[in-house]
């Protein structure tokens, strides 16, 4: 399948955008509420209309950057957020990138690439993270779908791409979840070796 910058374009054009929280997901803000220190320099990649940036950025963090294929994706967060710069809205591939950040955040990225990619993603995410570097985020519990995004996984799939880069520090099922994806999420904090 080819999850082109087309169809996910295609996606922000036409609104058919079931992921979007249209808000900044709770686990989310809850992690990013006990940061103590604004300069990291912070990766949301696949982060769409991100919420989460907003957030961040509102909040003091101003060396956050989202990666996404969506220019309309991207232009959305520049109309909330006017001051956000432009050089931190990244629009291009996640693993064409060439830079190094403190923290990741995932959220509906790693279920939106083609499963054949999970490999690649854990590997470009080491790279992409600075040494003791943390991958931070949601990752779905749950079958959902095999031709088309979101995929599903499980804990023992995951851990498998992960395990050799990364001190698993969380691992867990989320407890605040959105409503509709409550017992679908696992809740992982994830520090590169
Ligand atoms: C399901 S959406 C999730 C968006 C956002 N994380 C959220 O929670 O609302 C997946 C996003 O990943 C982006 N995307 C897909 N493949 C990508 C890639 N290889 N590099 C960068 N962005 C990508 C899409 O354009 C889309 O915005």
């Amino acid at each position: 399948m080819i999850l082109s910058e087309k169809f996910w374009e295609n996606k922000y054009k036409t609104n058919k955008i079931g992921w979007d929280l249209g808000e900044v997901s709770a686990p989310l803000k809850t992690y990013f509420d006990q940061l103590i220190n604004k300069d990291l320099k912070i990766l949301i990649p696949g982060g769409g209309n991100s919420y989460e940036a907003e957030y961040l950025f509102n909040n003091g963090f101003k060396n956050v950057y989202v990666v996404d294929l969506s220019k309309t994706a991207l232009e959305n967060i520049k109309k909330r957020v006017p001051n956000f710069p432009n050089s931190q809205l990244i629009l291009g591939n996640f693993f064409d990138l060439n830079d190094t950040f403190d923290l990741a955040i995932e959220q509906t990225f790693f279920c939106a690439i083609d499963p054949n990619l999970r490999e690649k993603y854990a590997y470009k995410m080491k790279d992409l993270l600075k040494s003791k570097g943390k991958l931070v985020g949601l990752l779905f519990d749950a079958k959902l779908n095999t031709d088309h995004p979101p995929f599903g996984g499980n804990r023992k799939e995951y851990t498998a791409y992960f395990e050799s880069y990364f001190k698993m520090d969380v691992f867990t099922k989320c407890y605040n979840s959105f409503h509709n994806r409550q017992g679908m999420e696992l809740f992982i904090k994830l520090t590169k070796n």
